[in-house]
């Protein structure tokens, strides 16, 4: 039997640092989707928030670096419609509704890997790929994963937090995480991604430097121990039942894997898929992949990341709910070495998003006490 075209909304762009990133992830998942099976939507979100459904989704293939394209041209404004049935309209004249099946959320960072659009998918009662609502806020928010990772007894580096308004700019402050951290510690925004405003630093005035750059990106910062160590990581798919590919590895050739290491420089970093890991360490790094993945109440995807130190202890750095999706991305490769094709992990993170929709529907909504 022939089976029905699904009608799938893929999202990209973005309010957010990330936005050129998310375009090449997105530009790549278009590449890959079978298109007998699905009707693609590509809606671009531009760095003010508005959505503008794309007539001409070629554009996306002439990015070669991660950068800005208008939005705006050749597309239609569209918003979705709260409570409705899976549907969004154009706000110009002609007015036209159209129904989506799924979407496929392709938006790093905040405003789109945070649980913001994916409230807004909620509302509108559309199924889409990827974790919810909370699991994508903690994973986005550094602090609140690292306390959740305290209280499971998880490793992960010591790390201290500040508030913009807790900070008064003075030396003492500063010297007493230097004192509980040592140097050289790590500072960051503690909501954003992609090395941006990300800092080693090996002294008390690069520090003062680090922390007010990073402000100027977040209202909270976070700082950590240094951990020496390689960089692994690992992917993981599934709703209730997840899975977890062979580790990759990143070998950085900078300092640490920062913005120009990441995307500027292009041999800034190699990867190494599979990571070349005795068994029974990649056994370990599975087993708290999984445990990270459950910990945040993930579904769909995720890579988590981890240190490996010289003593082999395994430190889990973050979980990124939208790892990047390209081609040459560590997630796909992972997968690849695991033995699922990049077009068929789509295919099966697509259909995760149905199964959680499917089982969020047979919850009662109406109350019944016994
Ligand atoms: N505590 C740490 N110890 C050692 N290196 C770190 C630490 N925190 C971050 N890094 C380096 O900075 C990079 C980016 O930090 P990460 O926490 O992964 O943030 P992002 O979400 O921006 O990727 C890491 O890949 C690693 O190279
Ligand atoms: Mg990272």
């Amino acid at each position: 039997m022939q089976q029905q075209r699904i009608t799938l909304g893929i999202l990209f762009g973005g309010k957010s640092q990330e936005h050129e990133i998310s375009l090449i992830s997105a530009r790549d998942v278009i590449k890959q989707l079978d298109r007998k099976r699905y009707e693609i939507i590509p809606i671009g979100i531009d760095r003010q928030g508005h959505w503008w459904w794309q007539d001409n989704i070629d554009r996306l293939n002439q990015i070669t670096t991660p950068q800005s394209i208008p939005l705006h041209e050749q597309s239609r404004a569209i918003a979705l419609i709260p409570g409705s049935t899976q549907t969004f309209m154009t706000l110009n004249t002609p007015y036209e509704k159209k129904r989506l099946d799924a979407v496929f959320p392709i938006l790093h960072g905040p405003y789109g890997e945070d649980g913001t659009v994916q409230a807004m998918l909620e509302g509108s009662n559309i199924p889409y790929v990827g974790a919810a609502v909370l699991s994508s806020a903690i994973s986005m928010d550094k602090t609140i994963f690292k306390c959740l990772l305290r209280d499971a007894g998880l490793p992960h580096a010591a790390f201290h937090t500040l508030r913009k308004e807790a900070y008064r700019g003075n030396t003492a402050d500063l010297e007493m995480i230097i004192a509980a951290l040592g140097l050289p510690c790590f500072v960051k925004p503690a909501n954003l991604g992609s090395s941006i405003a990300t800092h080693k630093v090996y002294t008390l005035t690069q520090l003062k430097t680090a922390v007010e750059d990073a402000f100027q990106y977040a209202d909270q910062v976070i700082f950590e121990t240094f951990i020496q160590g390689r960089e692994i990581e690992c992917g993981v798919i599934g709703n209730d039942k997840p899975e977890a590919t062979l580790p990759g590895e990143v070998h950085v050739h900078h300092d640490f894997y920062s913005y120009a290491a990441k995307y500027l420089d292009k041999n800034g970093a190699s990867l190494t898929i599979p990571a070349e890991l005795p068994a029974s360490i990649v056994q370990r790094i599975q087993q708290l992949a999984l445990q990270t993945y459950q910990l945040v109440g993930c579904q769909g995807l995720a890579r988590v990341d981890f240190f490996l130190t010289p003593k082999e202890e395994i430190i889990i750095n973050e979980l990124n709910t939208i790892p990047g999706l390209t081609p040459i991305s560590l997630f796909p490769k992972m997968w690849e070495a695991t033995g699922v094709s990049f077009p068929d992990l789509l295919d099966k993170l697509i259909d995760l998003a149905f199964e959680r929709a499917k089982k969020q529907s047979l919850l009662k909504i109406d109350y019944t006490p016994i």
